[in-house]
């Protein structure tokens, strides 16, 4: 692919869940743009891995934190503000899955799903929209999934987290639009990372998988990453609201 041009230089994001993944992905593109990039996740491993990886010295900030704990959430936009001076733009990447039936899953699983998914970019969002709309700008990007549309086996309360980030999107989208912030969300089908690695990796699976996608094939990390820095840009500074269904056609069938 050409080498494409976001117009983030200079520009100051938050990527929860940076450490692997579609996060990681972002954060990189972002970096190589010239962003200032934040990055959290709960493990100090992981953290300590990504930042080697991006090797983005005073340009990455890694902070280890919990995105549905309030005071991680507020700590670590204190950092991001000490480290940075302000905040241009969110993504709420961070999501998790334990696949379970939603008729036998027991509170304390439900209560994860939505804590990590749900609750997690409802805090984040909350700090970020307080913060960016004094100066009447930003811009919000949360990663959803084909799961908050369709009901599957096992991805339940999955989905249901999910479907409350699009609901939440266009609430904030509402309530964020008088001070100049766009909030969207990027909604992608299966993408090559850890968190589906016990799916594509399995032959038979990934076949069943692929032959749902009109594309004919999973995503890359880069795949949802694009949309997502489109998102972050100026060029889409009068979309808000909408979720972007990043799925090789998949929902379109
Ligand atoms: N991969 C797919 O097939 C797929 C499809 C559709 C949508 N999505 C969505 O895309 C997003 C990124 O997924 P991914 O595939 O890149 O996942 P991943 O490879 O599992 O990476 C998840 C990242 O989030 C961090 N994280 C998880 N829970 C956290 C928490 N509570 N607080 C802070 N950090 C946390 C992880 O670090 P730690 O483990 O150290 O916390 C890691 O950096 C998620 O929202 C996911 O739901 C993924």
């Amino acid at each position: 692919m050409a080498t494409i041009s976001y117009g983030l230089n200079g520009k100051v994001f938050l990527v929860t869940g940076g450490s692997r993944g579609i996060g990681f992905e972002i954060a990189k593109m972002m970096l190589a743009e010239g962003a200032k990039v934040a990055i959290c996740g709960r493990k100090q491993e992981g953290l300590d891995a990504a930042a080697a990886e991006l090797a983005a010295g005073e340009n990455l900030l890694a902070v280890s934190a919990h995105v549905a704990k309030e005071e991680d959430v507020n700590r670590m936009f204190d950092q991001v503000v000490e480290q940075f001076g302000t905040i241009d733009g969110l993504v709420n990447n961070v999501g998790m899955n334990i696949a379970t039936g939603a008729v036998d899953a027991d509170f304390g699983l439900w209560q994860k799903i939505v804590d990590s998914n749900l609750n997690g970019t409802f805090l984040c969002s909350r700090k970020a929209g307080q913060i960016m709309r004094e100066k009447k700008q930003g811009k919000i990007v949360s990663i959803t999934s084909i799961a908050a549309r369709r009901a599957a086996p096992f991805m339940g309360i999955y989905g249901v987290a999910k479907a409350g980030i699009e609901m939440m999107t266009r609430v904030l989208a509402q309530e964020l639009a008088p001070f100049n912030i766009q909030v969207n969300a990027v909604a992608p089908c299966m993408v090559r990372t850890k968190f589906s690695q016990p799916f594509w990796s399995n032959a038979d699976i990934h076949d069943q998988i692929v032959k749902t996608v009109p594309l004919g094939r999973i995503a890359e990390p880069a795949d949802v990453a694009h949309p997502t820095l489109f998102f972050c840009s100026e060029a889409a500074n009068f979309i808000t609201g909408q979720i972007l269904m990043v799925d090789g056609g998949a929902t379109a069938v």
